[in-house]
């Protein structure tokens, strides 16, 4: 597909592909040369990787190989902990010590064989608390030492963020965070900090209340009805319009990066076509519907982030 993919600017000036697919989940992890590749291929054009998800070479790999410019490829990479093993979070095994911070972020490089558009810190429990902000302080030296390009975060909650907004040289271009509908009303003190110092929200795990509810809640009917209102309303449309269209329609209104993934290629085909859609298909008043119904569950599937001393709003899951 030759049609470029609409972009949002960072605070940095940088564009940033609105649709990313990330091999970090599901059978995109598996197969991420072979889908990366569909994935290009498909046009998309904007990679989400991470030092945990142990691709960043098959990701590099994928851009060597493609016919394309790196530069026409937008890659994420993170500083993630030094194990996938999530129940040893809080441990010396997980936790980078501040001494092998910088050696960490030149492994990446090394690994995908250049330096990515964006670098973040995978979440605030990869370094020791009290050295949170010091490890910003080593995306802050690198960035302006032209070692780095943009810099940002994932899953930083309020109390996160606030360690190293203060006083930053760089503010974080970016916050990656499990966001859609049913998290908004939780999410809600993150995205006025993100609002006020310029940091745009990405979002992964965005087809959570479709794939992963139980029952797709309450939001479900609404996104059926608006997917077939778009179809009717748009007969020439190159996709067809369904429920997950909607959703990552809805998550490009709000402002936010869609971190999607797929690793069927008809999908992932499905997903680049979204990507290459136009940004007007939903009216105002659908996408204020879908965050209206949406704040009335609280359901979050990726329950080790963001969760911990960072309370949940009181309401019902929307499983009955
Ligand atoms: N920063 C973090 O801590 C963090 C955490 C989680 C994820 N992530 C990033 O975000 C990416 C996406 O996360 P996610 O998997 O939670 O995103 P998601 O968009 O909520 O779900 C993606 C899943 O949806 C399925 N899918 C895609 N298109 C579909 C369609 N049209 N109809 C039905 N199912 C469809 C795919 O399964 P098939 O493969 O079967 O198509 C895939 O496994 C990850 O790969 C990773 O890069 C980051």
């Amino acid at each position: 597909m030759s049609k470029s993919i609409a972009t949002f600017t960072l605070s940095s000036g940088t564009k940033i592909p609105w649709l990313a697919w990330g091999n970090g989940s599901g059978d995109a992890h598996k197969t991420a040369i072979e889908s990366g590749r569909i994935a290009i291929a498909a046009g998309i054009r904007h990679i989400d990787t991470a030092q945990n998800y142990g691709n960043e070479e098959a990701t590099g790999e994928v851009v060597k190989t493609s016919s394309l410019k790196k530069d026409d490829i937008f890659v994420t990479t993170k500083l993630s902990g030094r194990t996938n093993d999530k129940k040893l979070q809080g441990t010396a095994e997980y936790i980078n010590p501040l001494n092998e911070v910088r050696t960490v972020i030149k492994g990446s490089i090394e690994k995908l064989g250049f330096v990515p558009d964006l670098f973040l810190i995978h979440n605030p429990h990869v370094v020791p608390r009290a050295d949170l902000k010091a490890t910003w302080g080593i995306f802050e030296d690198m960035k302006a030492a032209g070692e780095l390009k943009d810099i940002g975060v994932s899953n930083f909650r309020p109390q996160d963020l606030e360690i190293i907004l203060e006083g930053a040289r760089y503010k974080p271009v970016v916050n990656q965070f499990e966001y859609h509908p049913y998290v908004l009303a939780h999410l809600k003190p993150v995205l006025e900090i993100g609002k006020k110092h310029g940091i745009l929200t990405e979002a992964f795990g965005p087809l959570t209340p479709l794939l992963r509810h139980p029952t797709g809640g309450p939001l479900k009917p609404v996104l059926t009805r608006i997917a077939q209102c778009v179809s009717s309303s748009n007969p020439d449309l190159p996709v067809k319009v369904d429920e997950v269209t909607v959703l990552l329609l809805w998550t490009r209104a709000t402002g936010a990066v869609a971190v999607t993934a797929s690793g069927n290629p008809g999908r992932i085909q499905g997903l680049a076509d979204i990507a290459h859609l136009p940004g007007d298909l939903l009216t105002a008043e659908e996408v204020e519907e879908i965050s209206r119904v949406g704040q009335t569950v609280h359901f979050r599937y990726y329950a080790e982030h963001m969760s911990t001393d960072f309370p949940a709003p009181d309401l019902p899951d929307g499983t009955n």
